[in-house]
């Protein structure tokens, strides 16, 4: 396999405000990625609708995801931030890549059977080839690194399948395998309602999640009414498994502070939950609270957005279309 320039892509979905758990699983990765390598980071509005939206709600979400990614520290102006929508070549590369593709690979991924349920006839087409659209947003800019949580490991692994493929069947060595980047202590942030369920944005309640627009009285609320139990913290790893609830906060708090959970663990154990849950908003506050902020004040001049999605766009289509055009000729339409 050839070497291929390193690039980092990744995308998130503008379907409501973002939360702890994106922010740490994956964009305060971002933010550290950029200091290393050249970085491609979507605002994936086609992906939003592979499930019901309000097209006036999705228009506002975009800017807001947008907003986010600068008020975390994503840099515009050396990095490229964009709408998915605006750059055509990743529907184009999509529909060559379903075609290469196998309805078997698709059937296994279990994000797809967790949202479609028992409703599996009637879910739309693009829920279930939702991950080959993913599998074009990295290949149409030759992407080798992806940041992402720990929910996405599957999707990634059949990016690097249909690559694979793609580079068999026509007997070329063009797409590389991109390598998933799932690190930190938080690469499954957790329900604060229920340990055992990822953090998300579709949790009928408010408490099991933190926003990143969440107020500091707010956080502060969150945190102490999080599920935990009435012993003491414990002092090994190994006992904190059987308890998901007190690992999430542990987990959290050691991602906030950049340190090994080990470590805060030893902070901890022998203590009460309330000692921990009383440093770890305070800890929050001080990660959010200027983020909020920031997003706030970005949401107040649009005009300013929407000029940086439209240098994003001329910059990622820059790099993406000639990719496109490659592909195009190895199968045959150019
Ligand atoms: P999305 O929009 O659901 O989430 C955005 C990012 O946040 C991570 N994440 C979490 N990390 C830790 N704990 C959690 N509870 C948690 N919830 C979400 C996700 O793993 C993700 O990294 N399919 C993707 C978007 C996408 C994409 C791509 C990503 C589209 N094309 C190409 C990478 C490359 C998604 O739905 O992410």
């Amino acid at each position: 396999m050839k070497n291929f320039e390193q690039r980092v892509f990744s995308g998130v979905q503008p379907t409501g405000t973002l939360h702890l758990g994106n922010y740490l699983g994956a964009i305060k990765n971002f933010v550290e990625l950029q200091n290393k390598y050249n970085c491609v980071y979507c605002v994936v509005d086609q992906h939003a609708i592979t499930v019901e939206q309000n097209p006036a709600e999705l228009k506002s979400n975009i800017l807001e995801v947008l907003a986010s990614f600068i008020a975390a520290g994503v840099d515009y102006k050396k990095q490229i931030i964009f709408q998915q929508s605006s750059v055509p070549a990743h529907s184009q590369l999509a529909w060559v890549f379903n075609c290469v593709s196998r309805i078997g690979w698709l059937n296994r991924m279990t994000q797809f059977k967790d949202k479609a349920g028992k409703n599996k006839e009637n879910v739309s087409v693009g829920l279930m080839v939702y991950p080959n659209l993913m599998a074009a947003d990295i290949l149409a800019y030759l992407a080798t690194h992806v940041p992402v949580g720990d929910d996405q490991k599957q999707h990634l692994e059949l990016s690097r399948d249909i690559a694979q493929k793609f580079n068999n069947d026509f007997g070329v060595d063009f797409f590389p395998l991109p390598e998933p980047l799932i690190y930190g202590n938080a690469t499954r942030v957790m329900s604060l309602r229920d340990g055992t369920k990822k953090m998300s944005k579709s949790d009928p309640s408010d408490f099991s999640r933190i926003l990143l627009t969440d107020e500091d009285d707010i956080i502060v609320s969150k945190i102490k009414k999080a599920k935990s139990d009435s012993e003491l913290i414990p002092s090994s790893l190994d006992d904190l498994e059987a308890k998901p609830e007190c690992l999430n906060l542990i987990n959290i708090l050691s991602a906030s502070l950049n340190q090994e959970a080990s470590k805060t663990l030893g902070q901890y154990a022998g203590k009460e939950y309330s000692t921990l849950k009383k440093d770890l908003a305070e800890c929050l506050v001080q990660v959010i609270s200027p983020i909020r902020v920031e997003i706030k004040n970005l949401l107040n001049n649009q005009d300013e957005l929407n000029a940086i999605l439209a240098t994003g766009t001329e910059k990622a289509s820059l790099i993406a279309n000639p990719i496109l055009e490659d592909v195009y000729k190895i199968v045959g339409f150019k």
